[in-house]
Order: C-alpha cells, then sequence, then structure tokens
C-alpha cells in the first residue's frame, strides 16, 4: 500500500511540475523581442475625429478613422522630404508625390506607400513607435 502511494504523489507532482518546468525552460531559451522605443504619447481625446495631428519634429501624422487610430510617417519614401497633409490627401513639396489618407501612392516619383507606424493604446493615451 505504501509503495502505491508513494509512487501515485511521484506522479502527480510530475504531472504538475514538468509543464511548469518546460514553461520556465522555454521562456528562459527564446529570445525576447526588442521592444522599440516610443516616439509620441498622443491623448485621445486631442486626435479630431476625420482629422489628423501634425508631428513636425517627429514627422508623423496620426489620424482617426472611425474608431482606428493610425500613425504614419510622413518621410517621403522617394528621397525623404517632409510630406505635407492636406485636406485631399499628402503632398510631398519636394518633386509633388501625391498619397492618399492610407499613404497608398497616388501619383510618383515616390513608389512605394508612406511608412505606418505602430499603434498602441494604454489607456487614454495612444502610444507610436517605429
Ligand atoms: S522626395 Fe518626395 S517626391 Fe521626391
Amino acid at each position: 500500500m505504501e509503495t502505491i502511494r508513494h509512487t501515485r504523489r511521484s506522479f502527480i507532482t510530475a504531472l504538475i511540475g514538468l509543464p511548469l518546468l518546460l514553461t520556465g525552460l522555454w521562456r528562459f531559451l527564446t529570445p525576447k523581442a526588442a521592444k522599440k522605443p516610443a516616439l509620441l504619447r498622443v491623448p485621445i481625446a486631442d486626435i479630431p475625429a476625420g482629422g489628423a495631428l501634425i508631428f513636425r519634429q517627429e514627422r508623423v501624422a496620426v489620424m482617426r478613422e472611425g474608431t482606428t487610430f493610425i500613425a504614419m510617417s510622413l518621410v517621403c519614401t522617394h528621397l525623404g522630404c517632409t510630406v505635407a497633409v492636406t485636406p485631399d490627401g499628402m503632398v510631398c513639396p519636394c518633386h509633388g508625390s501625391h498619397f492618399d489618407r492610407a499613404g497608398k501612392v497616388l501619383t510618383g516619383p515616390a513608389e512605394r506607400p508612406l511608412a505606418r507606424l505602430v499603434v498602441e493604446q494604454v489607456a487614454t493615451e495612444l502610444v507610436v513607435s517605429g
């Protein structure tokens, strides 16, 4: 009888302990993804519905589309000038590329869309990172 109880206890301990051990080992062995530092912290209440907030120094536009928030780099994908936001979309003053509000190229010479940035909602703020 004693032997059976001891074996059952060992089995249950192993059943519980093995997954915990493997989880800890997995966390230790897998590299952590480096989180990019925040470029901006924006109060959500400051972002106009259907409009955009422009951060010239960071060259970032933060827009609200319904309940969705979008942050976009204003660095032109042609040669790196700062794109201007207009009611009709975005225009590069250097060589005239036009982009829509989603950053898609409407007319060149730019060939690639404007870069989307990572937006994370933290309480009443948006945290924008590259
Ligand atoms: S740098 Fe924007 S179109 Fe050339």
